[in-house]
């Protein structure tokens, strides 16, 4: 699908984007663990998302959607666990799709249950970084197998008797994080874990929440191997859903826009600090906790933004949100540096080179680094035909463009949306008035 896009003369939204993909996936994952039953409550129907519901059906795990929302981008689910034990072989190959989160996480959850499996993904994820994941699961006891010893999928894993390890991580990554914690559920021993700089929590505050034996003491954290109880989840709007809106909502003239119950748990409301420190007016209603994740409505009006500099330990508190970012830092006064993000470069796709190459064609002055970009902020865009690069987070952010492009932006392979905000393009468009 291509998509045209005309500059708005207003752009208002009052919306509650789709639930956190990353906290939807460990609701299912932890749950699959657990024993008892779990519901949980506005699952986002994305494609990442579903993947995961259906690997863990075919892994024996009893699911049942119900309340499908008209639209049927959300939903409840229903689920009933029997432990680790509970799980089969599935009948075929695990699709994990588009989401590295998925494939990462069942990679620890798998290395350490009786099952036997092969795992792999799209052509995208076939392409993505698994040794990260592999070393510490193999040092464990895992038994992985893969094409140059599992570095990408597709890998077969066979279920073994894990043991705890002391691993000190090289990447700050919530995926490679989590995945250990994952296998140190059903470890022999003690697991612990050093981080380079805080990930994304999700993991830590929901084994918690499970009764894990699970404290941190500053960077690192400790876990206990242990049975979890199933426990209900509400999930929270997914702040990287909100990012096009607070961005499309500063850069914009004549805006104004409110996202409603938009989880701002600490390690990922990166992009809120910078956006502000870039001098965006912006206003976050803290509404309440749920679930241990901080909750909030956040309203952004048309602001005149300044280039900052954005590195070392915040990015991984806003890694996703960065190409909007840049977005944002094209209608900055002066130079927005980014620096220490050279894993943008493995994500959905490459997203230094992608977001140089589309901002480019649409007329902004950027330059790719190493670990990152160099914007120039010289105001309007000038529109022109860019490329999805089959990438979700490509495309919000250069639907976003066109809010400050004088010509019609258009934008190949736009529906990858779906891989995280079905129903982006109409909640976009609907936000523009004449
Ligand atoms: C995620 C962690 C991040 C992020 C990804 C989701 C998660 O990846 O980019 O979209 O849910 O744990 P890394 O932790 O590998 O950086």
């Amino acid at each position: 699908m291509q998509i045209n896009l005309e500059r708005p003369r207003k752009f208002m939204a009052d919306i509650s984007p789709p639930g956190d993909k990353s906290i939807a996936h460990r609701a299912l994952l932890l749950n699959s663990l657990g024993t008892g039953k779990s519901r949980i409550s506005y699952f986002p129907r994305g494609q990442d998302t579903l993947a995961t519901l259906n690997t863990l059906v075919s892994l024996g795990v009893n699911i049942k959607e119900e309340n499908r929302s008209e639209n049927g981008f959300f939903s409840t689910l229903n689920l009933e666990a029997t432990g680790i034990s509970g799980l089969h072989d599935p009948e075929t190959v695990l699709d994990a799709k588009n989401s590295g989160t998925l494939f990462r996480l069942l990679l620890g959850l798998l290395a350490g249950s009786k099952v036997k499996a092969t795992m792999t993904g799209d052509e995208s994820l076939r392409t993505r970084p698994m040794g990260r994941i592999i070393e510490p699961l193999k040092l464990m006891g895992a038994n992985i197998f893969g094409k140059d010893e599992g570095s990408f999928p597709p890998v077969t894993v066979i279920g073994a008797n894990l043991h705890g390890i002391s691993y000190q991580m090289q990447i700050a990554s919530a995926q490679l994080k989590s995945a250990i914690l994952i296998a140190g559920l059903s470890s022999e021993g003690e697991t612990v874990i050093e981080e380079p700089t805080p990930t994304r929590n999700h993991t830590e505050n929901m084994l918690i929440n499970m009764g894990a034996s699970l404290i941190r003491k500053k960077d690192e954290i400790h876990l206990k191997p242990g049975e979890l109880h199933n426990i209900d989840i509400n999930i929270p709007a997914d702040i990287s859903s909100a990012a096009p809106w607070l961005v499309a909502g500063l850069i914009h003239r004549n805006a104004k826009v409110t996202l409603r119950n938009v989880g701002v748990n600490p390690t990922r409301t990166g992009i809120l600090d910078v956006l502000s420190d870039m001098g965006g007016d912006i206003k976050i209603d803290y509404t309440t906790t749920v679930d241990s994740e901080p909750v909030a409505d956040i309203t952004v009006q048309s602001s005149e933004l300044k280039g900052i500099e954005i590195s070392g330990d915040i990015i991984p508190r806003l890694i996703d949100e960065l190409p909007l970012i840049a977005v944002a830092a094209t209608q900055a006064k002066g130079n927005t540096v980014i620096k220490d993000a050279a894993e943008l470069r493995v994500k959905e796709s490459d997203r230094i080179e992608n977001t140089v190459e589309a901002l480019r064609i649409l007329g902004a002055r950027v330059e790719a680094e190493r670990d990152g970009m160099v914007i120039s902020g010289n105001g309007s865009l000038q529109g022109g035909k860019v490329h999805s690069s089959y990438d979700h987070r490509m495309a919000m952010a250069f639907a976003v463009c066109s809010l400050v492009s004088d010509k019609d932006v258009f934008i190949e392979n736009a529906d990858v949306t779906d891989v995280s905000y079905p129903g982006f393009w109409d909640d976009f468009l609907g936000a523009f008035r004449d």
